[in-house]
């Protein structure tokens, strides 16, 4: 017996990077996923390369008639859905002298409403099926402390955290336990973007950003994807049952508390 047999999982963003290992810890442990992202030519690969218990879905989280039909996608796919995991997200980096407001309004838009809208729409789904649910969200240890030239993506982690407290406290009661991931420093395409960023900022020659993070992660490197798929899955079972509004870091020794 598989730890998610018979269960099914919405993860947006999963087409590459950490939503798409989670997809496959999920698969390997008995779930069928749909991989919803805003990416479909990508999703559709994902998708093929993990096999029949994988659909991909169009999904943009900023624009709600993309989130509905994509949740309904999902439903017509998979039958019902028993987890949801709060994955895609943008990073932004700028001294607070150069932000822009239209940065900021798409970071809150798909970071923040894309949480929040992307819930409620898989929440009323799993209020009308009755049977609960396991939402995920995936913070970071940016919302547990600020950053220089980081202002905007630090505060959309940290409403992830607040956001997971607010919905767990008022879910459970009708069984849907909510809580949230709080990676470190995961390496992957979007660090290599991440180190593009501080090269500009910082003057940094390319990979020298990721070489000193990577050092100072207590464990001794930065993590990758598979690092966290321990956690997503744990949380999606019935051993989490207990376990409301929480965020756990999963960081190589980041963040302590
Ligand atoms: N990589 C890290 O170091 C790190 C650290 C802490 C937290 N996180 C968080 O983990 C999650 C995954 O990170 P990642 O490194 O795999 O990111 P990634 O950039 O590799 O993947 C993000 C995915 O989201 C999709 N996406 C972007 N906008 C979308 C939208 N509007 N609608 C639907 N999908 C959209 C992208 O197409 C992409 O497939 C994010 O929430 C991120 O903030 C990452």
């Amino acid at each position: 017996m598989k730890r998610l047999d018979g269960k099914t999982a919405l993860i947006t963003g999963a087409a590459r990077g950490i939503g798409r290992a989670f997809a496959e810890a999920y698969v390997r442990e008995g779930a069928r996923v749909a991989i919803a992202d805003i990416n479909m030519a990508r999703a559709r690969e994902t998708a093929a390369e993990i096999g029949d218990a994988a659909v991909a879905v169009e999904m943009d989280v900023t624009d709600q008639a993309s989130i509905d039909a994509g949740v309904a996608a999902t439903v017509d796919a998979l039958g019902h859905i028993d987890i949801l995991i709060n994955n895609a997200a943008l990073f932004s980096l700028a001294p607070l002298v150069d932000i822009k407001r239209e940065d900021y309004r798409l970071l809150y838009d798909i970071n923040v409403g894309g949480v929040i809208f992307t819930s409620q729409a898989v929440v009323r789904h799993m209020l009308e099926r009755g049977k609960g649910g396991k939402i995920i969200n995936m913070a970071s240890q940016a919302g547990r402390r600020g950053e220089p030239a980081v202002t905007i993506y630090c505060s959309t982690k940290a409403a992830i955290i607040s956001i997971t407290q607010s919905m767990g406290q008022e879910l459970i009661k009708q069984s849907i336990n909510v809580n949230a991931i709080s990676p470190g420093v995961v390496d992957g395409e979007h660090w290599d973007g991440v180190d593009a960023f501080f090269a500009e900022y910082e003057g940094k020659a390319p990979g020298q950003k990721k070489k000193e993070v990577g050092e100072s992660v207590p464990f001794g490197r930065m993590g990758v994807a598979e690092d966290l798929t321990g956690m997503a899955i744990f949380l999606a079972t019935d051993e989490a049952k207990y376990i409301v509004a929480q965020t756990y870091n999963v960081d190589g020794g980041q963040w302590m508390s």
